[in-house]
């Protein structure tokens, strides 16, 4: 098997670089090597003839979309339509990377793939136009993730440590929710799936099976660091806390479905945050 991966220097790509995928020949494509808006670049990625696409290209400035729309609508939309034309001409699958932000958060309960997506920003409203894109590929998977944390790139967790080894008291919202999860534990996901010839598309969630608040991330994360820190963690309101964007207060994202149609279940949060969180301890 053959897989092209998209945006390999992001964080969800620098795990899917680091892998295993046993004897699976990869091509590994950064943004230089493989601008997905550029369909020439992609007609030349073509030439690797690969079984399987993983775009985990995208362009994910939540609040910064809001100023330039159209930079956005290029990578999450206009790339990933390249992507599923060439997946069709290839006969190939392209498994798509999706976002909890296609939802406004307004639901009493988990999300399942059977709500309707209602983005309540530039971000999401970009996220859900690039689900609907790939889904143009009759073999296309999406992949709905939320809140994505790792060792290798700049995250919210990475982001509590610091401000953690720099303040004495910190603020953090309370009152959001979603699925904290591991970008190693989606590439492994994403593994399992392509290995099992990606035969069943559609959208899928795939995020960790338990929730948390901001606040609960940021006070575990914090917990975990090795030599420890102790700052006052202060629970902040949405409005105490405005941003450009609007975030969906329930990104709770059942991931059933995938458990059902491929057997892929994540770990809970805490066991992945845990190891994301011996791996920067020990890079200091
Ligand atoms: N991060 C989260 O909390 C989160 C939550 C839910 C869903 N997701 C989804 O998960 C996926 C992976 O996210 P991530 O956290 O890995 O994001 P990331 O770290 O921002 O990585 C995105 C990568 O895409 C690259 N890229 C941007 N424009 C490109 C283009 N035109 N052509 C090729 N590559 C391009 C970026 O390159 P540069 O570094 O050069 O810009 C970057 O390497 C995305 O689809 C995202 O929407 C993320």
């Amino acid at each position: 098997m053959r897989v092209l991966i998209t945006g390999a220097a992001g964080q969800l790509g620098l795990e899917l670089g680091r892998v295993d995928w046993g004897e699976t020949e990869r091509m590994l494509a950064v943004r230089g090597a493989l601008d997905i808006t550029n369909f020439d670049d992609v007609v030349a990625a073509a030439g690797f003839r690969p079984d399987v696409i993983v775009n985990a290209a995208a362009y994910t400035a939540v609040d910064r979309a809001e100023d330039e729309p159209e930079r956005a609508m290029a990578i999450n939309v206009k790339g990933v339509a390249h992507l599923a034309t060439i997946a069709d001409d290839l006969g190939a699958t392209l498994i798509h990377v999706s976002t909890d932000y296609v939802f406004d958060g307004l639901k009493d309960g988990w999300y399942t793939e059977d709500d309707a997506p209602s983005p309540t920003g530039v971000y999401g409203l970009t996220k859900r136009a690039g689900e609907l894109a790939a889904l143009e590929s009759s073999r296309s998977i999406v992949l709905r993730t939320s809140w994505v944390y790792g060792a290798l790139r700049p995250n919210f967790v990475a982001t509590m440590r610091r401000l953690a080894s720099e303040r004495d008291e910190l603020g953090v919202v309370a009152d959001q929710f979603g699925c904290p999860t591991a970008a190693a534990d989606i590439a492994a996901a994403i593994t399992q799936i392509a290995a099992q010839g990606a035969g069943e598309p559609g959208v899928f969630h795939l995020a960790a099976p338990d929730d948390a608040s901001w606040w609960d991330l940021a006070a575990e994360s914090i917990a975990l660091m090795d030599p420890p820190r102790s700052p006052t963690i202060k629970k902040l309101t949405t409005t105490e806390f405005p941003t450009k964007a609007v975030r969906p207060p329930n990104s709770r994202l059942d991931s059933s479905k995938i458990y059902q149609t491929y057997g892929v279940r994540l770990r809970s949060w805490r066991e992945a945050l845990a190891e994301v969180s011996a791996e920067l301890n020990h890079a200091g």
